[in-house]
Formats: structure tokens, sequence, C-alpha cells
């Protein structure tokens, strides 16, 4: 098993805010798992947990939209949308979108982003695998799209504050403690993702 998953480790991907409508409330969440499947007509597949929000108010509203994230987009674009979830939260509160054919297109230094229309939806285990044709698409911008590797070298763990002030950042979601995190209580979890303080690590 671990000569699979290492080379699943292996293949490489993109970084997308997958957006949808939970009624009149925009939601959504962070996905590396988009792939263009077909051309006649243009056809996407998304790969989405089982327990994500977005993964059931995907499947009631039967539309989507994929903004393209690029080296350029924000960190906290990533922190918002991939480590808190749409139940509990307005996620797009404090990010910048437009509507586009009815859906949340983000405006956050993005590499593109089109719209689509849930074609079927394919039970894969702890995913699903969901196919849907592209109906719309704004203007395809310059910026260079982020890949995965990209996310993990630069975004993730990219060097944080001025070198003067003593930070600890979260080993799972990026977030940025300000102060020495051994002065919080045993109990502090990130306010981010909510892990505890033990996967804090000096900036
Ligand atoms: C870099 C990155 C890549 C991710 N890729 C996927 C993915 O391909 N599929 C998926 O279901 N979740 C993925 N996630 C996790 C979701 O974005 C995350 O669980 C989110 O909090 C779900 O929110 P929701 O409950 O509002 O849908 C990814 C998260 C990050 C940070």
């Amino acid at each position: 098993m671990s000569k699979i998953s290492d080379n699943m480790k292996q293949l490489s991907y993109g970084l997308y805010a997958v957006l949808t409508m939970d009624g009149d409330r925009p939601t959504g969440c962070i996905m590396n798992t988009v792939f263009q499947i077909s051309n006649d007509p243009v056809t996407v597949a998304i790969g989405i947990n089982k327990n994500n929000y977005t993964a059931d108010v995907i499947r009631s509203s039967g539309c989507f939209s994929v903004s393209i994230l690029s080296e350029q987009s924000p960190r906290k674009v990533i922190t918002d949308l991939g480590f808190r979830s749409g139940r509990d939260c307005n996620k797009l509160e404090e990010l910048n979108y437009s509507m586009v054919d009815g859906l949340p297109v983000l405006n956050e230094q993005i590499s593109g982003a089109f719209t689509c229309q849930v074609e079927s939806v394919a039970d894969a285990g702890t995913h699903y695998l969901i196919l849907a044709k592209v109906s719309e698409a704004v203007d395809a911008s310059e910026l260079r799209p982020m890949t995965y590797r990209y996310y993990h070298e630069n975004v993730k763990n990219a060097p944080v504050g001025d070198g003067n002030s003593v930070k600890y950042v979260c080993d799972i979601c990026g977030y940025v403690h300000e102060g020495d995190i051994n002065d919080e209580p045993d109990d502090y979890r990130c306010p981010m993702c909510g892990v505890l303080k033990s996967y804090f690590k000096k900036a």
C-alpha cells in the first residue's frame, strides 16, 4: 500500500476555488482535483469528499464555478475556503467575488474561471466524482496558475512576518499566531482549523 501512496503523491495538480450557491448564500471550498475530461462538450470532473458541505450544496444546486488560483492569489483565499466549513460560517464574507452565470467567481488574482452544470455524480468511496459541462467562462489572465507543489513550497510553508517579533505558524493550515505559542493554555486550538498547539512551528 505504501508504494501506491508514494506514487499517488507524485501526481501533479493545480489549485482551485470551487464555489456554489447555498440558496442565496455563496459557499465552496479549495480543491486540487479539477480536470478537463473532454472537448465537445467541454466537460470537467471534480473529486469531492462526501463530508464536505460543498458536496451537499453542489448535489442539490446542480451547479458550481471553478476559479483557477494563481501564484499571486492571497494565502487568505486558501485558509478561508480550505480549512473551515460552510456549515459553520459564511466563507466568502471577507473575499472579493463577482457573480457570473448566477455563481460566485473569485476576484482574487486568479488565472481564469468558468461555470459548470452538473451532468452526473459517481460514488468513489470517500469521494464523489462529479462530471459537469462548462457553460460560461471569464477572460483568462496572464497570471501563472498555482500548482499543488507551488502551494506546498511557497504558500503553506512560506516565511512570515518581519523577523522582529515571535510568530508561530500552524503546520496544518498556515495560520500565523503572533507571540509565543507556549504562553497559550494547553487546550489552545488553532482558530482557523482547530488543531492543538503542538501543531504550531516557530516561524
Ligand atoms: C490545498 C488543498 C487542496 C484540497 N483539495 C481538495 C479536493 O480535491 N477535494 C476535496 O473534497 N477537498 C479538498 N480540500 C479540502 C477542502 O477544501 C476542505 O475540507 C474544506 O474545509 C471543506 O469545506 P466545506 O465543508 O465548506 O465544503 C483541499 C484543501 C486544501 C487546503
